[in-house]
């Protein structure tokens, strides 16, 4: 395939800066949930930069055991006005992952908007780190990163099975879903069991969903520039467990990486260059589970 003219045409015109080009995910609507900020922020703008219209979900409120500030609807109007300047049109809805209707209202309003859904990523997530530990964080993790992440695959399939045109849906794990980090704490377990299980879902749902040409995959990263990691609350729990502080750095010489790393592996598989990849846990990690 790599010799044939359709792979050159398509490598030239996708490459950044080229004028005139199509984007790499022209054409194609895209829901991202957790939009308006971290990691979320970073997909949109990439996803936008390329081509695509979106559907943008965030709960923009707190979650009460998360020790660091989640986004605001500012924050989310911003994600949405950035786009619409890259000329992308956008559906933007305030909608918490743990509420299945209120995802399914925002898919809905997407077809009405597009007339089709083509990208999934599956991004919200929280990691509630309490120095002072409640059991009420495992719940909380397991709520929002592992059930939040079925209901946004459960509402986005149907509409992409019915249109028999394919698709790729994207899950956000992390390094914690690969193997066994995260610390004793209520909240740190649960966060490492509901990015695992991001993993499960993940596997089923590549084999469930390859009959239709929808691929399934997961993002790991590592520790990425985000409040999440950077908070002050968040930099006191690691400091005061002796595990997760004694936790070994990246292989290659970086503490974090930055949001668009991330992006850029999650905008590869929605678009059509990874055709052919689905199954896969791809580590966007710095060598961090290499080295372990
Ligand atoms: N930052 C990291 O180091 C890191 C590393 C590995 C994996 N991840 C994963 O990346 C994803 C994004 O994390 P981030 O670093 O951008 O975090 P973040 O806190 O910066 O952003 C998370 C976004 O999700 C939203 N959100 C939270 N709960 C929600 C809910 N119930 N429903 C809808 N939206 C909700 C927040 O308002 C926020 O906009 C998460 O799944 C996280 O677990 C992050």
């Amino acid at each position: 395939m790599a010799g044939s003219s359709g792979w050159r045409r398509g490598h030239g015109l996708w490459r950044r800066g080229a004028r005139g080009r199509r984007g790499r995910v022209a054409g194609k609507v895209a829901l991202v949930t957790g939009a308006a900020g971290g990691l979320g922020r970073s997909h949109v703008r990439r996803l936008a930069e390329e081509g695509a219209d979106l559907v943008v979900v965030d709960l923009c409120g707190p979650v009460d055991t998360v020790p660091y500030p989640q986004s605001t609807p500012e924050q989310l109007d911003d994600a949405v006005e950035e786009a619409r300047a890259l000329g992308r049109r956008v559906v933007a809805r305030r909608a918490d992952v743990r509420d299945r209707a209120a995802l399914q209202e925002a898919v809905d309003a997407g077809l009405d908007a597009f007339g089709r859904l083509d990208v999934v990523v599956a991004n919200a997530g929280i990691a509630p780190l309490l120095v002072e530990d409640r059991v009420e964080a495992w719940h909380d993790a397991i709520g929002v990163n592992l059930t939040g992440t079925f209901h946004t695959v459960e509402v986005a399939v149907p509409s992409m099975v019915a249109a028999e045109r394919g698709g790729s849906i994207v899950l956000v794990s992390s390094t914690a879903g690969l193997v066994g980090i995260g610390g004793a704490s209520n909240g740190g377990l649960g966060y490492a069991a509901s990015k695992h299980g991001v993993v499960g879902l993940m596997r089923t749902y590549a084999n469930n969903l390859a009959p239709h040409s929808i691929r399934v995959n997961s993002v790991h990263p590592t520790g990425v520039a985000t409040p999440m990691v950077t908070d002050p609350a968040v930099v006191a729990f690691v400091a005061q467990d002796p595990v997760l502080s004694a936790t070994a750095p990246n292989a290659l010489p970086v503490a974090t990486v930055e949001p668009v790393d991330v992006s850029n592996a999650i905008l590869w598989l929605a678009s059509d260059e990874a055709r052919y990849v689905t199954g896969v846990t791809l580590p966007v990690d710095a060598g961090f589970i290499n080295r372990r």
